[in-house]
């Protein structure tokens, strides 16, 4: 019985059409099969097929009594990743410690060779976390090069629970704490250009966070070129791309970095709790394994995160997330939601009582953009604007404060939310008054 039930979880998580077979069998509708595009077309062009983005929504369960513009929380499952995780939590629930002790570590060392597959990494670099803040503060917690007085930088840009771990290297410490404005629109050169002046001014820096995708405005940081420049430097990088696997296409190694952390849940369509932490073959050195654990030749990645039990089923689910995006494509997934951002950002940025926040070029922009009314940038006006959406207009979206700027109002659309729908934001942003 035990080898039936994993079987056909595994099998499940192997490939789509198992997937399809495991739903038909509970019953489920026949649109299992993986959304695979039409041949011979370009990103680009498939960014604007209506009738296949709507197969690829026909994936989704919807959110009820609202059209949910607030996707940069966590990504949705689609039905043939919740089908694979609904069998191996009741799998794991029937099986308990007969299969985590016994067959769980093969299972999870599969879902590591996906991710760093995916991400063009070696299975050695990968380690499996619970969220991209696991990931990400282990890194900064574990940094062990830096000595009182040596500089810490982060950008307003920054996911908040990180610039306060930053702030933290303070009084942890004794680092100098370095932080640094970027404007609320730029494009590639100028991000790096500012950069290149606070590197320049701060010759004492040791340890830089730089944030791939800002979840404030979807803002895309010129990692790679930064890096380049710190790593000359001597500075170190620790990088967050919690918010672009998946938003964007791209391998690690293009990220130029040693450290990387992520999660899966976002842009990924893993179950809630899955992050991966990315840590470069020969750069385990400067951190330090989790407290309590012991590396000393500093080749077990695995040893710098400690999960202990976790979501064993969340897990499991991770190649059927994997064959679903790989399934769309990263790169058309990234094309449809930057068109999705496009239907809207074009309209706003023509509107006298609007400004757009995040990039002015669109190798500097993603599919996540936020707004706010001209001249209210406060975070109570943010709150109004965002309950204003939601209340006279049945658009749901989210208020982000972490910019130096102001408030704004979030925009995230999915891969399942339509041209229609942003066209209901257009109407309400014409019809905003400031
Ligand atoms: C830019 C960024 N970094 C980090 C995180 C934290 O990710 P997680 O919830 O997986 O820890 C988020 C989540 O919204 C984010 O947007």
């Amino acid at each position: 019985m035990r080898y039936v039930n994993r079987r056909q979880v595994l099998g499940s998580l192997a490939a789509g059409a198992t997937v399809a077979a495991s739903a038909l069998a509970q019953g489920k509708s026949a649109s299992k099969a993986l959304p695979i595009p039409p041949a011979s077309t370009t990103p680009v062009e498939l960014a604007r097929d209506e009738s296949y983005w709507r197969e690829v929504a026909a994936y989704y369960d919807r959110t009820q009594g609202i059209v949910n513009l607030e996707h940069g929380y966590w990504g949705k499952m689609a039905h043939p990743v919740q089908d694979a995780y609904v069998d191996a939590t009741r799998m794991v629930n029937a099986q308990n410690s007969f299969y985590g002790r016994k067959d769980y570590d093969p299972d999870a060392a599969m879902a590591v060779r996906r991710i760093a597959e995916a991400l063009g990494a070696a299975e050695e670099e990968i380690v499996i976390t619970r969220n991209a803040t696991e990931a990400v503060h282990n890194l900064i917690r574990q940094y062990r090069d830096l000595r009182p007085g040596d500089g810490v930088l982060y950008a307003d840009v920054d996911y908040p629970g990180f610039k306060t771990a930053m702030q933290w290297l303070e009084s942890s410490r004794g680092a100098k704490v370095i932080s640094i404005e970027l404007p609320s629109r730029a494009d590639q050169a100028q991000i790096l250009e500012l950069y290149m002046q606070v590197l320049d001014a701060n010759p004492h820096l040791k340890l830089m966070l730089i944030t791939h995708i800002s979840n404030q405005h979807g803002l895309v940081v010129p990692v790679a070129e930064i890096a380049k420049e710190a790593r000359r430097r001597g500075i170190d990088v620790i990088c967050d791309s919690a918010q672009s696997w998946g938003l964007i296409d791209y391998k690690v190694g293009e990220l130029g970095v040693d450290w990387v952390g992520f999660n899966l849940h976002k842009w990924i369509g893993s179950p809630v709790g899955v992050g991966a932490l990315y840590m470069r073959r020969g750069s385990l050195q400067k951190i330090a394994p989790y407290p309590g654990e012991s590396d000393p030749e500093h080749i077990d990645a695995a040893t710098r995160v400690h999960m202990a039990t976790s979501n064993f089923a969340a897990v499991l689910a991770i190649p059927a997330a994997l064959d679903f995006h790989q399934a769309i494509g990263g790169a058309n997934k990234e094309a449809r939601l930057r068109y999705l951002r496009r239907l809207w950002t074009n309209e706003a940025e023509g509107m006298a009582h609007i400004d757009v926040l995040g990039g002015s070029d669109e190798e500097s922009w993603s599919g996540i953009g936020s707004f706010r009314l001209r001249g209210k940038a406060s975070i109570d006006d943010a709150h109004n604007l965002q309950q204003v959406l939601e209340k006279d207009f049945g658009l749901f979206t989210v208020v982000r404060k972490g910019l130096a700027s102001g408030g704004c109002v979030r925009i995230t659309p999915q891969v399942f939310n339509s041209p229609g729908e942003i066209g209901q934001l257009v109407d309400a942003l014409h019809k905003l008054k400031t």
